[in-house]
């Protein structure tokens, strides 16, 4: 059953297509049915270079920051993409990254709960929920 926000790959060319509208039928891409992109959670081998985590900046501005050690960002291996869905779903915003840039997104909404994800073109996609402080 696909479901709105989820990823899903083609494993020929290497689309990669995020759900808006879930419906009945089965998402082909090459003639073949697409994968579904599970993130990774807490405790996984890279984890601390791909777990997104939350960040409080000086003027009290929120960031989600991929990794609590620094994720690399050259050509060879970066960070795509980074999104935060609002824990009511009702606020999605994703980021494009590309090499030499800081893997980090400004949480822009007022809201307090986010799935953060971050999607690692040698690692795959990695998500953590995170919460501003009270
Ligand atoms: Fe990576």
């Amino acid at each position: 059953m696909i479901k709105e926000n989820e990823l899903y790959k083609c494993k020929i060319c290497g689309n990669i297509i995020e759900v808006v509208g879930a419906g009945n039928g089965e998402l082909v891409c090459c003639s073949e049915v697409m994968t579904k992109i599970e993130g990774r959670k807490e405790e996984e081998e890279y984890g601390e270079k791909h777990i997104p985590v939350i960040k409080r900046g000086l003027s009290g501005e929120y960031y989600v920051e991929i990794g609590s050690m620094e994720h690399p960002m050259t050509e060879e291996h970066y960070i795509e993409f980074i999104e935060l869905i609002s824990e009511d779903g009702k606020y999605l915003t994703r980021k494009y990254l590309h090499p030499g840039e800081k893997a980090e997104i400004k949480i822009e909404c007022k809201c307090t709960r986010f799935t953060a994800r971050a999607y690692c073109n040698i690692h795959g996609l990695w998500e953590s929920n995170v919460q501003k402080e009270e």
